[in-house]
């Protein structure tokens, strides 16, 4: 089996959001502290005619449709999602009412959940699947869904919301470099969520963020490592096209790639100019932990990264900029814009990843791409995922009415026994909604 990974992407996001202007006006953060602090342009979010549920029977349906994908297929679906509807229902088993129809009940899997990592586990078992002896030889289908909701206080600007479903198969454009991969995994409390009765996380923001450039520091190194291995030749920044970040927000992924370009000069890198290497030198010497906690070192190492984070990271941040953290699909539609921005001229072309879930779990892995042929290329992908128009279609509202709209999600939450309105006008037509919730808390969706 050549080339598994990829065949087919599409991604749906709530046609509702706010701008972060307004939103930290209105918070009374200082002017600039969302857009240039945070570095996020607008953020979307689910009304009370939408869930994890209903944004996954939409893009899911939409891939099926758009790449004309027979239903009965697909043999394996897997969910990512760390939005808790059900403690024991899996949101794979709502999705498999679009298979029912087609008399296919034979697909394996069930959801993964570790905060914003359950995506990149899902598509691990697709892709091992498909590269197993227990492939029969249809699709797998990875399904990332969440909705990403904070409490008032300063990580409510870092929400989101969105779904992204991707065709798993052998000749993809999207091809996995199966061995190049690190992989980081301990025990933190920096972003979990024990309260069962809320949808809100309890939050450690200073720990999560250190959290997560430790896990970076420790994945990139192994990926470092095994592609030496490999080529006996060493890894550098400049060994790939791309890098793709998961992105809660975008000040992280700045912070991010200068980390790795920092990890390079302390490697000694060839590639690290003079230049570089003389404005990084103050900080050859600093232990791991000064190293998290030096603002100099931040700004210094963002500095001499700036013209490759340009070219090598700027394409994929216009979802994760306009739309905010996606959870498990923040990763997915990062890399959905990077296809949308560059597919003309991503054939041969490698791209690093990089997933983090809180708790902590991450990976570091490796594609490549090639232009692939009709309907599963990369220029089809782009054309079906339709980014800009769905961006330009979206509707704002004003803080004001977000955060009533917050409320309302406050109370629906783990509620039963009511119904929706059914004024359905800012959605599309296909798109999934939820009409009513039961006595017996069985929620009940209609499409558009
Ligand atoms: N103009 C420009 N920049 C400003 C301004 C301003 N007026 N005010 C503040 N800033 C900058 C700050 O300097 C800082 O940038 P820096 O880190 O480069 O210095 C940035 O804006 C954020 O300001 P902070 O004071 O650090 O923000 P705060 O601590 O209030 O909240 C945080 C940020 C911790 C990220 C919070 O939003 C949060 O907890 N979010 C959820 C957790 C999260 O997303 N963690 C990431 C990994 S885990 C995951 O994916 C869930």
């Amino acid at each position: 089996r050549k080339n598994v990974g990829i065949l087919a992407m599409d991604i749906y996001f709530p046609p509702t959001c706010v701008r972060q202007e307004e939103l930290e006006a209105y918070d009374g953060a200082s002017k600039g502290k969302y857009t240039i602090g945070l570095g996020q342009d607008c953020m979307a979010f689910c009304t009370e005619l939408e869930d994890v549920i209903s944004m996954s029977l939409t893009v899911v349906t939409s891939l099926l449709e758009k790449y004309q994908i027979d239903p009965s297929s697909i043999g394996r679906l897997e969910v990512g999602s760390e939005t808790v509807i059900d403690k024991s229902k899996s949101i794979k088993t709502w999705l498999m009412q679009i298979f029912e129809e087609y008399g296919n009940s034979d697909i394996e899997g069930v959801d993964s959940t570790n905060a914003c990592y359950g995506g990149t586990a899902a598509l691990l078992n697709c892709v091992n699947w498909v590269e197993s002896n227990s492939w029969d030889g249809r699709y797998g289908l990875v399904v990332c869904t969440d909705s990403a909701v904070y409490a008032e206080g300063p990580a409510r600007p870092t929400g989101g919301a969105a779904a992204i479903a991707m065709l798993i198969g052998p000749n993809a454009p999207i091809s996995f470099e199966s061995k190049l991969r690190g992989t980081h995994m301990a025990h933190v409390y920096d972003f979990y969520k024990p309260n069962l009765a809320s949808e809100y996380p309890v939050v450690d923001g200073k720990l999560s963020q250190t959290c997560y450039l430790m896990a970076l520091d420790s994945c990139y190194r192994l990926l470092c490592n095994k592609y030496e291995g490999l080529k006996g030749e060493q890894f550098s920044i400049f060994d790939a096209d791309y890098f793709v970040f998961h992105s809660p927000y975008n000040k992280l992924v700045q912070k991010s790639f200068a980390r790795l370009y920092y990890n390079d000069f302390l490697r000694n890198c060839s590639c690290v100019e003079k230049d570089a290497r003389e404005k990084l030198a103050p900080y050859s010497s600093l232990s791991s932990e000064e190293s998290y906690r030096s603002r100099d070192l931040e700004k210094a190492s963002q500095q001499v990264a700036k013209h490759s984070y340009d070219k090598k990271v700027q394409p994929s941040t216009l979802l994760p900029k306009q739309v905010g953290n996606m959870y498990t699909a923040s990763l997915y539609a990062a890399f959905a814009s990077l296809i949308h921005d560059k597919h003309k001229t991503l054939d041969g072309q490698r791209v690093v990843m990089f997933s983090y879930g809180s708790g902590l779990t991450s990976t570091m892995f490796s594609l490549k791409l090639n232009e692939g042929q009709h309907p599963f290329s990369l220029s089809n992908i782009a054309d079906v995922m339709n980014m800009s128009e769905k961006l330009s279609k979206r509707h704002v509202f004003s803080p004001e009415k977000f955060v009533e709209n917050m409320k309302i999600m406050e109370h629906r939450y783990g509620a039963k026994d009511f119904v929706n309105s059914d004024n359905t006008s800012l959605l599309s037509a296909g798109t999934f909604y939820l009409t009513h919730v039961d006595s017996m808390y069985r929620r009940y969706y209609l499409k558009k």
